[in-house]
């Protein structure tokens, strides 16, 4: 450890006493001068050692980067300029002495030690200076910095009379894992171009880094596909939905003879994709197959089992048995669709769903038996193995992995693939002891349509379960029974939205907050600094910025979470 980081931990020590128990003298000028709510960084960082004094952004403020770094500086001052109405010049140099907020691209022994996102933050009354290796740690750099700013600085207009304070303080901060994200199901409710951008905003506010965009679905078929036009034609429209909880009588079922409808262009899908790289975002799209795929059943019938039978959009919700067949045509039909898909998004992960792949129809079909039995298989889960190898082989084949929920253990896992854990962490555990890698989905953590109270006649209605922030929060992505060398396959985690019970993005709000800020923290901060009650402490803070950022949450305080 260098004298420096020593140094840093001392202090904050120090500062945690301060805070939680009585003042001591060596901080008592910061303390002065800083409350809580100074400092309250969420996701915690690995060290942070307040100090006396602040630093003042003004009309007079510049910003000093490194030619590597200068993207980043651009994009900070174009998302401060609404609130504060400054146009911050971005330089190569300046004059010693000016209010400047300096990027630095570290080199050598540092650029290890802050690896592809930490970075070191400082600030002072003389000015801020950032350290990073690469951009995307300068970028998590001057998130935090705004963090320290007036809540203010996430409006999209000034707030007449705010002073932009900072106060002084050391940081050094690295994240614990490399995938924290968050999904969005756009298949059962579409939701506007717009607010794809703004619920991209949410998950950078958090440093977070990957957005799984879930685009197929039986209820709707949501992506542009220049081959295959009936896809977004015909199934991005279901003719009405079925009102209120689901219930499976048809008699029983409600409908509100509403057609719900929407896609995305493949020009939508590139500014989309363009805006979360800007963020240090990595948008991975999901094409469901062989299940979930009604809606592609329904725009083209020689992809499922039963050709003759006509089959619209979904229309309730629940799991459609109008799964795919195994057809060389189907398997070329889906690799063009991905072809397409691989165009249109740089990640190196491409989902290809693979969860609740209904059999009935393969179980009952001669052609689907003898396609088993051609393929000198043994049964209906080596088939779906076998449908995802495909996808696997041709992914690889072009440099991409890809990425299934863990369904896509069962009969077989491809070689290549990632898998992604939800029905509880075991499929997680049984892929990496396989040596394959992982991303942590557990409904029990992390599946954000879940209730967030157990007062559930308070609540808007929703799927069901029971997911409240302090669940969210204790979440450890690695479970005890991996070794040193299998945790290493855990990439982090990411939080589910789906959208049936969700019809709007107000509502898509009401269910990511502030549940997205208590994940973020457990995949960002060492499990060490972890610690619920000091989350707790600097929540309300945070919640201003979201206020500012008119991002609609569940109150915290509203209702009791348990009775
Ligand atoms: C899932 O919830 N079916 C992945």
């Amino acid at each position: 450890m260098t004298p420096s980081r020593k140094f840093a931990r001392r202090s904050l020590l120090l500062f945690d006493i301060v805070l939680g128990v009585a003042a001591t003298s060596s901080m008592a000028t910061a303390q002065s001068m800083h409350d809580a709510a100074s400092y309250a960084v969420i996701p915690r960082p690995t060290v942070l050692s307040p100090a006396a004094g602040h630093f003042t952004l003004s009309r007079r403020t510049i910003v000093v980067a490194d030619s590597a770094l200068s993207a980043v500086a651009h994009r900070f001052v174009r998302d401060i300029a609404d609130a504060t109405g400054y146009d911050v010049p971005v330089m190569r140099t300046a004059a010693t002495g000016a209010s400047a907020i300096r990027l630095i691209r570290v080199a050598g022994r540092d650029t290890v030690a802050l690896g592809a996102e930490g970075y070191r933050l400082d600030v002072t009354p003389r000015g801020v200076t950032v350290r990073a290796a690469h951009p995307a740690g300068a970028y998590y750099a001057l998130e935090t910095f705004k963090q320290l700013l007036p809540a203010a600085v996430f409006r999209d207009a000034p707030l007449p009379g705010t002073v932009w304070t900072a106060a002084s303080v050391h940081i050094e901060d690295a994240p614990r894992f490399v995938w924290r994200g968050a999904h969005l199901d756009v298949s059962r409710h579409f939701m506007p171009k717009e607010f794809v951008k703004k619920y991209i905003d949410q998950i950078a506010r958090h440093k977070m880094n990957r957005f799984h965009w879930h685009l197929t679905e039986d209820q709707g078929w949501r992506i542009e596909i220049k081959k295959y036009p009936r896809l977004t034609d015909l199934s991005s429209c279901r003719d009405q939905t079925m009102v209120g909880r689901y219930v499976a009588d048809p008699a029983k079922q409600v409908f509100d003879s509403t057609k719900h409808c929407g896609y995305y262009t493949q020009d939508d899908v590139r500014e989309i994709v363009a805006y979360a790289a800007e963020r240090y975002i990595t948008v991975v799209p999901e094409i469901e197959m062989p299940g979930h795929a009604q809606a592609a059943v329904s725009a083209y019938p020689q992809l499922g089992v039963r050709p003759d039978t006509t089959v619209g959009v979904m229309q309730v919700w629940g799991v459609s048995k109008f799964i795919m067949n195994a057809d060389d045509a189907t398997i070329a039909f889906m690799q063009d669709v991905l072809t397409e898909v691989m165009a249109l998004f740089p990640s190196p992960y491409i989902h290809i769903g693979g969860d609740e792949a209904d059999k009935t129809f393969w179980k009952s079909s001669g052609l689907i038996q003898a396609r088993i039995k051609e393929l000198g298989l043994k049964d209906e889960h080596e088939l779906q193995s076998w449908f995802i190898r495909q996808m696997d082989t041709f992914l690889t084949a072009h440099g991409r992995r890809l990425v299934g929920w863990d369904e896509i253990l069962e009969g077989g896992l491809a070689e290549n693939a990632t898998v992604m854990s939800w029905r509880g962490v075991a499929g997680g555990i049984a892929a990496a002891k396989a040596n394959h890698d992982v991303v942590m989905a557990p409904g029990s953590h992390t599946y954000f349509d879940h209730y967030q109270s157990l007062n559930k006649n308070a609540e808007p209605l929703a799927i069901g379960g029971f997911l409240p922030i302090d669940t969210v929060y204790s979440f450890d992505p690695v479970p005890a029974e991996l070794t040193a060398a299998e945790a290493k396959h855990v990439l982090g985690a990411q939080a589910q939205v789906w959208t049936e019970y969700i019809q709007n993005p107000k509502q898509v709000e009401y269910m990511l907050q502030p549940r997205l800020s208590a994940l973020a923290e457990a995949l960002w901060t060492k499990k060490a600094r972890k610690d619920f009650p000091d989350f707790m402490r600097r929540i309300p803070a945070h919640l201003d910025r979201l206020r500012a950022m008119d991002v609609n949450f569940r109150p915290i305080e509203q209702a009791k979470i348990r009775p």
